[in-house]
C-alpha cells in the first residue's frame, strides 16, 4: 500500500494499538491494561528486548506487529499482530515482518510465533485466525506442535482440611510464600525448575496477597504453584511444580487446590489452566476442560517464503 510508514512505537500509541486490535482479535478479551502489559512492559530488560512497529496510513494506525529477541538465547519471536480490516491483503504485515526481521541481531536463529516466555498473550496461534495462519504458512513459518489451555471452573471452593492434615502427618507443611523468602526460592528454582519460572513467580509474589504457594518437608523446599503472574483479569494460573522425589503423594492436587481458591477469592468466576501440560491431573483434580487450542508456529532464519 503506498503512502505507509513503519516505525516503532512508544507507549503513546496505545489507544490506537488497542482500538486495533479489539477490532481485530475477535476471539480474546482485555482490557487496554492488559495489552500494556503485553507489548510495553519488557519483562527482564537484561535479556530481552521488546518492541512493537506500527504500520501508518493517512496519519491513521493500521498494522501493528511485536517483536521480542532474548540475548544470548539465539531466538526471537513475533509477538501480537494486527492489521484493519479494509487494509488487508496488501502487503502490510509481510512489511512489518521484514522490518521486524531486520532489526534483529544476526545471532538469532530461530523465530517463534506468540508463545513468548513469562510474557505471553497465548501461549500460540488460535487457529481460528485463519488469515493469521494462512499468512504464517506463506511467509515460511511451519506448526510444529499443539497445546491447549484449560479452563476451572469456581463456583464452589475447594476443600482442602482433610488433605492438609493427612499431608502435615506425612511431615508436609504447606504455607504460602512470603517476601522473606526470597533467598529459598533462588535456590530452589536454580536447582529445579530454571530461571523462566523463577521469574514468573517473582512476578506472583507481587500481588498481595503473594500468589504463590509453597510445600516444605523439613524446610526444605519440595513444591510450589503460582497464579496471577500476567493476564490477571483472566484468572491465570502457574506454574506449578513438584520435585521428583515428592511427586505421588498428592501434594500437586492441594497447591492447585489453593491457587484456585486465591483466584475465587479474588472474584474469578473462571480460572485459566495455560499451556498445559498434564491435562489429565487438571481434570482428576478441578475438573479442568480444554477451552482452546493454539498451533505453536516457528521458522529458522533464512527459510524461504512458502509458494
Ligand atoms: C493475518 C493478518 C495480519 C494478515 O495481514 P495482511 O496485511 O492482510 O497480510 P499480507 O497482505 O502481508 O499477506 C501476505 C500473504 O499472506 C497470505 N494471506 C494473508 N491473508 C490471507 C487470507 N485471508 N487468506 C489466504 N491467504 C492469506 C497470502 O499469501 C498473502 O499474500 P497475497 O495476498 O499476495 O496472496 C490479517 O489478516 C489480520 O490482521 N488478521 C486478524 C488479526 C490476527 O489474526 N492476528 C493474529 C493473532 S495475534
Amino acid at each position: 500500500m503506498s503512502d505507509t510508514a513503519i516505525r516503532l512505537a512508544q507507549p503513546a500509541d496505545l489507544p490506537a494499538i488497542y482500538e486495533l486490535a479489539r477490532g481485530t482479535l475477535v476471539h480474546d478479551a482485555f482490557s487496554p491494561a492488559l495489552l500494556a502489559e503485553k507489548l510495553f512492559e519488557p519483562r527482564r530488560p537484561e535479556e530481552y528486548t521488546w518492541n512493537v512497529h506500527v504500520a501508518e496510513h493517512a496519519g491513521r494506525t493500521i498494522g501493528f506487529m511485536q517483536s521480542v529477541t532474548r540475548a544470548g538465547a539465539g531466538k526471537g519471536w513475533i509477538g501480537l499482530f494486527a492489521i484493519t480490516e479494509n487494509a488487508r491483503r496488501r502487503g502490510i504485515a509481510t512489511a512489518l515482518l521484514e522490518h521486524v526481521r531486520q532489526s534483529w541481531p544476526a545471532e538469532i536463529a530461530e523465530v517463534e510465533v506468540l508463545a513468548i516466555p513469562g510474557n505471553y498473550f497465548t501461549p500460540g496461534l488460535d487457529p481460528r485466525y485463519t488469515e493469521a495462519l494462512c499468512f504464517l504458512e506463506r511467509r515460511g513459518f511451519e506448526r510444529f506442535r499443539d497445546c491447549v489451555n484449560l479452563t476451572a471452573d469456581l463456583s464452589r471452593e475447594f476443600d482442602t482440611s482433610a488433605e492438609l492434615r493427612r499431608l502435615a502427618d506425612a511431615g508436609v507443611q504447606m504455607r504460602r510464600a512470603c517476601k522473606e523468602d526470597g533467598t529459598l526460592l533462588d535456590a530452589f528454582f536454580a536447582e529445579q525448575f530454571g530461571v523462566d519460572w523463577r521469574f514468573e513467580v517473582s512476578l506472583a509474589m507481587r500481588n498481595n496477597p503473594p500468589g504463590l504457594h509453597l510445600a516444605l518437608r523439613d524446610e526444605r523446599l519440595i513444591a510450589f504453584s503460582a497464579h496471577s503472574s500476567q493476564n490477571r483479569e483472566w484468572g491465570f494460573f502457574g506454574p506449578m511444580g513438584t520435585t521428583p522425589v515428592a511427586r505421588g503423594p498428592g501434594i500437586g492436587r492441594v497447591l492447585l487446590w489453593h491457587c484456585l481458591n486465591d483466584l475465587r477469592a479474588a472474584g474469578h468466576r473462571t480460572a485459566v489452566i495455560p499451556w498445559v501440560g498434564p491435562i489429565a491431573f487438571y481434570q482428576q483434580w478441578a475438573s479442568c476442560r480444554v477451552e482452546r487450542v493454539f498451533w505453536r508456529y516457528r521458522m529458522m532464519r533464512g527459510t524461504p517464503d512458502a509458494n
